[in-house]
């Protein structure tokens, strides 16, 4: 396949097109040109190409919709993403649609060359996996997600059981404990896995824009909407749209959400007519939802809309046996990433870690192994790769030198240090690992020049 691949190029910019099409066709590619969103898409459909370069700015139907629909026709061709420096959050943002790579404009011949190059190699490998045990061995694989306690069990039992279902699912969990993890496990073990999961941070932003994102706006509607935009249900069309940290919304916003759940279907702001949307749904908070409902902090009907089927992920420090097979996990995922061979961790390192509370979670015990790995100097991870943690039994900073004794001061002053520091400086985690207010921290940091 390699030198006759077929690809399309998508791109309104003439420049781009010809350069793209000219580098290709000398590394002895087949090139085909489109340029707008509809034009691509009915040359995708005539003739499926090995790949598509797709611009995400285009006139008509944007790069996303057309993204979206190459990914529910046709999964496996890969679509690597052009985007300009402005958009490129959104580039990104479609890798999680299916996107297989993007490229920042402007970019070189070899760049182009090396992305298309990696994309058709990805097919090659696809091809090559797809035996038939391929699909039993999907449907038991949540592999992704380590957990042999029995409270992670139950969860993942009832995970697989939901996960083929339509049901909307609420997924609760202390931070770091796996629940946007949970949620791409259920989709992909979903009916809609090969449609897109698009994912919502609801405390991101604030009211207006944050509503024109769940559900769009047409050009004109408010000061700087000067495109028509697609609202993320939209985008969602098809798949599953997890809406993550949800008891961020405001009652105002809660309120059109929940029409949207219960009507499938959504209004864009200045318009009057609602789109209908094919979508599941699946939400998340680390907070006590029924503890906002009852402060007037969230709509009990939205609520009950939520929790069809909840959910709940036992913090770590509830389930501490699955501590070493996570350590095993992370140890082997980072390891790799860094060419780099580990054994087990010491006996005194592994008994540390099981000791310490883990107030951040997986995500915490993620970061303490890959830190280690980094960090340490031989092929073992020991207790003293810990210390800048804080784990240790007998942290550094309280160990004395003779009789030097170090005064409270001292010892609050490296404390503070260390938890800002494995909260990679943020002030209201490290207040809450504390257990101080966020004030009182920062008075804090100040006094002690920690900043
Ligand atoms: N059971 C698990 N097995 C393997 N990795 C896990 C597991 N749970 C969580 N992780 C990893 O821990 C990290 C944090 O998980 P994730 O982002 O899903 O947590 P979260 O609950 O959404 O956190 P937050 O509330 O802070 O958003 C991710 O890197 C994830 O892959
Ligand atoms: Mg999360």
């Amino acid at each position: 396949m390699t030198n006759k691949a077929t690809i399309l190029i998508i791109d309104d910019e003439e420049g781009i097109r010809d350069s793209c099409s000219q580098v290709l066709t000398r590394e002895g590619y087949h090139a085909n040109i489109a340029d707008n969103g509809k034009a691509g898409w009915e040359h995708f459909k005539k003739s499926p190409p090995d790949i598509v370069l797709l611009d995400l700015k285009l006139p008509g139907l944007d790069g996303i919709q057309v993204l979206n629909k190459i990914k529910k026709r046709s999964f496996d061709t890969p679509v690597i993403i052009i985007t300009g420096f402005a958009t490129i959050g959104s580039a990104v943002n479609t890798m999680k649609q299916g996107a297989f790579d993007y490229l920042a404009k402007p970019f070189s011949p070899q760049e182009l060359r090396v992305a298309v190059k990696k994309a058709l190699d990805s097919r090659k490998t696809q091809e090559q996996s797809l035996t038939p045990s391929l699909k039993t061995a999907r449907a038991d694989d949540f592999a992704m997600v380590v957990g042999k306690s029995r409270s992670m069990a139950k969860v993942l039992d009832i995970v697989k059981r939901v996960s083929p279902t339509e049901s909307t699912v609420l997924i609760t969990g202390e931070s770091g404990t796996g629940k946007e993890l949970l949620a791409t496990e259920i989709h992909n073990h979903s009916p809609r896995k090969n449609a897109p999961l698009v994912v919502v941070d609801c405390g991101a932003l604030v009211e207006t824009l944050f509503e024109s994102e769940l559900f769009g706006h047409v050009k004109g509607s408010f000061t700087g909407a000067n495109m028509t935009k697609h609202g993320r249900f939209e985008v969602a069309d098809g798949g599953t749209i997890f809406l993550d940290e949800i008891s961020n919304i405001s009652l105002n916003i809660q309120a059109k959400l929940l029409r949207a759940i219960q009507e499938r279907e959504v209004t864009r702001i200045g318009n009057t007519k609602p789109i209908s949307v094919d979508i599941r749904i699946l939400a998340a908070t680390h907070e006590n939802l029924p503890d906002c409902v009852r402060k007037g902090k969230f709509r009990e009907d939205l609520f009950y809309r939520l929790s069809v089927v909840p959910i709940h992920i036992p913090p770590l420090r509830e389930r501490k046996e699955d501590i070493p097979l996570l350590i095993n996990h992370f140890l082997l995922k980072h390891s790799k990433k860094l060419g780099k061979n580990f054994n087990k961790p010491s006996e005194k390192a592994i008994k540390a870690m099981l000791e310490y509370e883990w107030p951040g979670n997986i995500r915490e015990l993620e970061n303490t192994v890959e830190r280690a790995i980094v960090l340490c100097q031989k092929d073992r991870i020991e207790l003293e790769d810990l210390f800048y943690h804080g784990i240790s039994s007998s942290p550094s900073f309280l160990q004395t030198a003779g009789k030097n004794h170090k005064s409270l001061k001292e010892i609050e002053k490296e404390y503070i240090k260390i938890v800002l520091q494995s909260q990679y400086g943020n002030r209201t985690k490290t207040a809450k690992i504390l257990g101080i207010d966020r004030k009182t921290l920062l008075a804090k940091i100040k006094k002690y020049n920690l900043s």
